[in-house]
């Protein structure tokens, strides 16, 4: 069978997961109209480059570091906000750099993160049914009939805080705010109060010792030390806001998705007769691609053939999500079928999306003993079959929420109240955060 012809909306003619009803399909067309003329949000030269350096955390040269909301809110589109999510990331990839002695990819769930995957259409409550909160891009959470409809408007809010968002990050990660020279910037208010203080101290210390060698040796201030690089992505579930994101750039061949550098299909819009995988088979940006429970060898195989034909280094990132309970009886098959391929796969856990549960008074978190132990299974599953796990996924904030139980101050579910405050899934706070930043670098030393 041919394929038929790729196009940035050849999607429309497969069956699409996930996508919104928009009461008016006209009102939908002037929207992605108006996001098709207004500039791209990342350069196709920062996407390369970023393909080059997952290449790397391919093979073990570097490590990835991807986190952040869940969904993000078009309300955190804030100083405070953006700078928290930055600063915890600098800090565990600095704790990552020192213990692993790797360079560190750091990528944020961040600038883009605006629309979710629903299990069910609809939502009742007191016998009312309305529609599900898709995201801050196609709706809003109140449970109203008016915020739960679907607006198109919203996609040009979405693109502006993305923008926004991006803009303040780039300013941050440029000078300054990221000076290797002054990690203090990087604090946050709790780590005065932290168990992970003194453990943090050392390792900024040591750092700073070494940058300071160095930088006798080499008679000077390296001025790259002074920035530090940042990257995007989100999950790629509304096409349409992809789609008029999807660019050819005059200076390289193909189309880039020019809203985010790492994109990803979640778990829910893996069909690979879908509009999903279909949109994804034809952008050149590195893509990522939940796996969990139920894949096949097969699957796996055509994914691979789809996402990645000419077998690209750095292209294609399996991010496994199987849960601690589940991961020792199902990963070591898909690696093995991976490593039989012979094809290029960047592995990365997440160890946060098969490791939900509910409370009994109905908060829906995740335990951190279940989290570090499904990242201490995927380490030791990798080694035992001799593949490499790349980088680690993770749903956390820079704030001090109580959404995970467990961690050094250990959060029970009692503290769930004091602070919960996602909309979608529980996220580690900005100590468990750093904690688990901490427990990789245990676990990599025990390997
Ligand atoms: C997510 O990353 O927020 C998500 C919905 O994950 P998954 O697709 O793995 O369930
Ligand atoms: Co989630």
């Amino acid at each position: 069978m041919t394929t038929p012809p790729w196009h940035p909306y050849s999607w429309q003619q497969f069956a699409t997961q996930q996508q919104p009803q928009y009461p008016s399909d006209f009102a939908l067309q002037q929207a992605v109209d108006e996001l098709s003329t207004l500039p791209p949000l990342v350069t196709s030269w920062e996407v390369e480059q970023l393909k080059q350096q997952l290449a790397g955390a391919a093979r073990g040269e570097a490590f990835l570091l991807q986190g952040g909301d869940c969904a993000e809110n078009f309300s955190d589109c804030s100083s405070r906000v953006i700078v928290n999510k930055l600063k915890i990331l600098l800090q565990m990839s600095l704790v990552l750099i020192h213990g692993i002695d790797k360079r560190v990819i750091r990528v944020g769930r961040i600038a883009g993160q605006y629309a979710k995957p629903r299990s069910a259409e609809t939502e009742t409550i007191d016998g009312i049914t309305l529609p599900s909160y898709r995201g801050d891009l196609v709706n809003d959470i109140a449970f109203t009939a008016a915020a739960r409809h679907a607006d198109p408007q919203r996609l040009i809010t979405g693109y502006g805080r993305a923008a926004m968002t991006l803009n303040h990050i780039r300013a941050l990660a440029d000078c300054g705010f990221a000076d290797l020279h002054h990690p203090e910037n990087w604090d946050l208010d709790f780590l005065r109060h932290s168990p992970l203080s003194s453990e943090y101290r050392r390792v900024v210390a040591d750092l700073s010792h070494s940058l300071h060698f160095f930088e006798r040796l080499g008679g000077g201030i390296d001025a790259e030390l002074n920035r530090v690089q940042f990257f995007t992505s989100h999950e790629g579930l509304h096409l349409h806001y992809e789609s008029a994101l999807t660019r050819k750039t005059p200076i390289r061949s193909g189309y880039y998705n020019l809203s985010t550098h790492l994109p990803w299909i979640g778990f829910r819009t893996a069909d690979l007769s879908g509009g999903h995988i279909e949109y994804f088979r034809g952008i050149a940006n590195p893509i990522g691609i939940k796996i969990g429970p139920g894949v096949t060898p097969q699957w796996l195989e055509t994914a691979m053939e789809q996402l990645n034909p000419d077998n690209e280094p750095g292209k294609l990132l399996f991010i496994h999500r199987f849960g601690a309970a589940k991961i020792a009886a199902l990963l070591p098959q898909i690696l093995q079928a991976v490593k039989r391929s012979g094809r290029e796969v960047l592995w990365i856990c997440d160890p946060m999306h098969g490791n939900t549960e509910s409370t009994h008074n109905g908060y829906k978190t995740r335990r951190f003993d279940n989290i570090l132990s499904e990242l201490e299974q995927a380490f030791a599953i990798h080694q035992r079959e001799g593949t490499i796990l790349g980088g680690v996924h993770f749903e956390l904030t820079g704030d001090d929420v109580s959404e995970c139980i467990g961690g050094a101050r250990g959060l029970n579910e009692h503290d769930l109240e004091r602070a919960y405050k996602t909309q979608v899934d529980p996220r580690l706070n900005y100590e468990q955060a750093l904690e688990m930043a901490m427990a990789i670098v245990r676990i990599h030393q025990q390997s």
